[in-house]
């Protein structure tokens, strides 16, 4: 009896002690196979043929990791966590999501990047070393002369909302088209930019020209031309672009006669792939030195900067011969990122004017993420604060709605306003009130009602300076409303807007 249950416990015994023996095993394993070292991987091919880079040089210690991961574009520090052969790294100390997980196998990385693109690492080569070009000394400072241009916020459409890397030369075509049939072009949106991925690989002569998606950019700016709009593009002052493609570092004159030989009419010229070689107390040398080539080519061009508003570019952007400047991180098709744009821009205020603006970012009208009145309270800000009108949708199947709000003359009438100032807000707990001094005397007044409940807004004529107002016309309901000494009053439904334009009396 006692044998039999000697017997029968042996095996479980054994069991558990071969269980402890392969655990043992595996954590060996995994400490064979550390993170420690400098691993390479190509994330995707580019559509101008070159490889999509990733370099990380990782110290693991323990459970955790830490080191760089360096892109074509950009190089971070990282820091991370590991568990067995699973792996977390992330891109800053407060980001909540990693960057890239990945397991440890057979000697490689399997690495899932920004939690789409699936690649391998395998130990770095030196042939997978991303060169970073020699450092080019920044210019002295001088003020660059004004172009002339953008005496009103731009207006136009940009591809990088809704296409982003899916942008070709047909599909610009056809979006020309559209801005005519539609209207857009004549209520006053004629710049059709091309944002990032056109770029091809620089030749033998440094001459940078576009990638197979860009068959014939001269025609194209022919096509475009032909029909009374104009053409913009988009380079870096870095080695490569945001999305890692070729930019005009050390190129900057070639690139901005080459635009100017295509008949390009508008640079966007993005920071990305300089933060690889300057840090930002050279943003305004650097910025100036594209403003010099775009100038020296003779043909006007709007210059407009995407720095995210680092280094208070509002204060020296128009010394640049900047027209635009954005002054906040990219937005998204999504009501909290469209208010935050528009409120960080609000200590810059002072700097817009007439040929130089402060830039909250393309819209999203129409891009299907926000509600109609969340469109139209987006549209509205936009003009109060006479940011640039980039409509960043799909302009030949607009619906009728996205048709009313960006074809809306009244609202477009305020941005264009040739005052040229830009409105601030005055907040009362979910109301926030701006208003925007116009040209003839009149003001655009707007509430926004920042709440997830309906609210009452009312516009007293003190709010808007006046001691008694002459008239008073609502820009939505595209009405005359009666605005007496109370003032006026409207129902609004949540993340809407009542824009008004009030006159004074005499
Ligand atoms: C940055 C800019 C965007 C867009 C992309 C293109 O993120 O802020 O507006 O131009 O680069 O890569």
């Amino acid at each position: 009896m006692s044998w039999q249950r000697h017997r029968k416990q042996h095996p479980t015994r054994k069991t558990k002690l071969f269980a402890a023996i392969l655990a043992l095993a595996a954590s060996n394993v995994a400490l064979a196979q550390s993170l420690t070292g400098k691993w390479a991987a190509v994330e995707r091919v580019l559509d101008n043929g070159e490889p999509l880079k990733v370099v990380l040089d990782l110290r693991q210690s323990g459970d955790t990791v830490a080191g760089k991961l360096t892109l074509l574009s950009r190089a971070l520090d990282v820091h991370g966590t590991v568990a067995g052969k699973h792996f977390e790294i992330y891109g800053s100390m407060n980001a909540k999501k990693p960057f890239l997980t990945g397991d440890i196998e057979g000697g490689d990385l399997h690495l899932v990047i920004r939690g789409t693109e699936t690649v391998v690492a395998h130990p770095a080569t030196a042939a997978d070393e991303i060169a970073i070009p020699a450092y080019i000394a920044p210019p002295p400072l001088h003020d660059v002369p004004s172009n002339g241009l953008a005496k009103t916020p731009p207006m136009g459409w940009n591809s990088w909302n809704l296409f982003a890397g899916k942008i070709d030369q047909e599909t610009v075509k056809t979006m020309a088209d559209a801005m005519v049939s539609s209207g857009m072009r004549d209520a006053g949106y004629v710049y059709v930019n091309i944002d990032d991925t056109w770029e091809g690989v620089r030749d033998a002569q440094g001459n940078l020209p576009a990638n197979h998606k860009f068959p014939d950019m001269k025609a194209l700016a022919d096509y475009v031309h032909a029909k009374g709009l104009k053409l913009g593009i988009y380079s870096s002052p870095g080695p490569r672009t945001c999305a890692s493609y070729p930019g005009s570092y050390g190129y900057e004159q070639q690139d901005a006669k080459t635009f100017a030989a295509w008949g390009i009419d508008y640079l966007k010229y993005d920071w990305c792939g300089a933060s690889l070689i300057y840090k930002n107390d050279a943003l305004h040398p650097v910025y100036q030195k594209m403003g010099d080539a775009l100038q020296a080519t003779g043909r006007p061009m709007i210059y407009s900067l995407c720095e995210y508003g680092m280094g208070s570019v509002e204060t020296w952007g128009p010394n640049v011969g900047a027209n635009l400047w954005r002054t906040t991180g990219d937005i998204r098709d999504a009501w909290d990122s469209m208010i935050e744009n528009v409120e960080k821009q609000v200590p810059t205020a002072p700097y817009a004017g007439p040929g130089h603006w402060n830039d909250p970012d393309m819209l999203e009208v129409g891009n299907g993420h926000m509600t109609a009145d969340e469109y139209r309270t987006h549209f509205s800000l936009w003009a109060l604060v006479a940011a640039p009108l980039l409509a960043g949708n799909d302009i030949r199947s607009m619906t009728g709605e996205t048709k009313s709000i960006l074809l809306n003359t009244e609202v477009i009438a305020i941005d264009q306003d040739p005052l040229g100032k830009q409105a601030s807000p005055v907040k009362n707990g979910d109301l926030e009130t701006w208003v925007k001094p116009l040209a003839d005397g009149s003001v655009a007044v707007g509430v926004v009602n920042l709440g997830a409940a309906a609210a009452n807004a009312t516009i007293k004529p003190g709010d808007l300076g006046f001691s008694k107002v002459k008239s008073a016309r609502d820009l939505w309901a595209h009405a005359d409303v009666s605005f007496n000494a109370d003032g006026y009053s409207a129902k609004l439904p949540p993340h809407g807007v009542l824009l008004l334009r009030v006159a004074k009396a005499e």
